[in-house]
């Protein structure tokens, strides 16, 4: 199976904030943010393993910067790293200044995508090769995020988590 990159699988969605869409602060709700995100992941982990994928879990959202009604919002997915069947997909929000034009950085977030077979089994994925500094960074931690998510899922026994440990070692 051949080997991807990064840049193969990224997708950028740019949309606006509309009235249905805010909190009572009439900023964007967090809720709609994580929705649009989780479609722009999954087109990147389809772009990645041209399978159908299904999100199997939300690793980390960080909402530092509330998102304005009328903004507009740019999301940016890249597969980060590819294991057996799963994908770690990071993104990065942008909202764009109206007057200037400048991307200012709003959120980041990660998410675990699998690719599946018709019958929903998981299937094996091509690898990924990270080829920027920023790749190859998110790329390295990926494997960690990964356990940790697995171990808070109860998927893993902390005590076979070993990146985790050698963390605290
Ligand atoms: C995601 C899903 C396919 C995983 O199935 P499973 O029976 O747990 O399969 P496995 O144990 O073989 O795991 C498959 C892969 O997912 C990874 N995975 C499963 N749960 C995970 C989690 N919580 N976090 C990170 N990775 C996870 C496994 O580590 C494995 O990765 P690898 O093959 O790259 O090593 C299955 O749980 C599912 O279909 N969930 C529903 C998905 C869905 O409907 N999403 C939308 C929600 S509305």
């Amino acid at each position: 199976m051949q080997s991807r990159t990064a840049f193969q699988s990224k997708t950028v969605v740019t949309d606006l904030v509309l009235p249905s869409e805010t909190n009572p602060l009439n900023n964007l709700f967090g809720g709609e943010l994580l929705a649009r995100m989780d479609r722009a992941a999954s087109i990147a982990a389809r772009r990645h393993s041209r399978r159908i994928v299904v999100t199997a879990s939300v690793n980390h959202v960080a909402f530092n910067r509330s998102v304005p009604l009328g903004s507009v919002v740019t999301i940016e997915a890249k597969v980060s790293r590819a294991f057996t069947s799963s994908m770690e997909v990071y993104m990065d929000v942008w909202i764009e200044d109206r007057e200037s034009g400048e991307s200012i950085k709003a959120n980041e977030a990660i998410y675990t995508f699998v690719a599946v077979d018709e019958t929903g089994r998981p299937v094996k994925i091509p690898e990924l090769v990270p080829e920027t500094d920023l790749e190859k960074q998110r790329f390295d931690a990926a494997l960690r995020r990964k356990q940790l998510s697995l171990v808070l899922a109860g998927k893993m026994k902390p005590a076979d988590a070993t990146e985790l440990k050698a963390l605290f070692e």
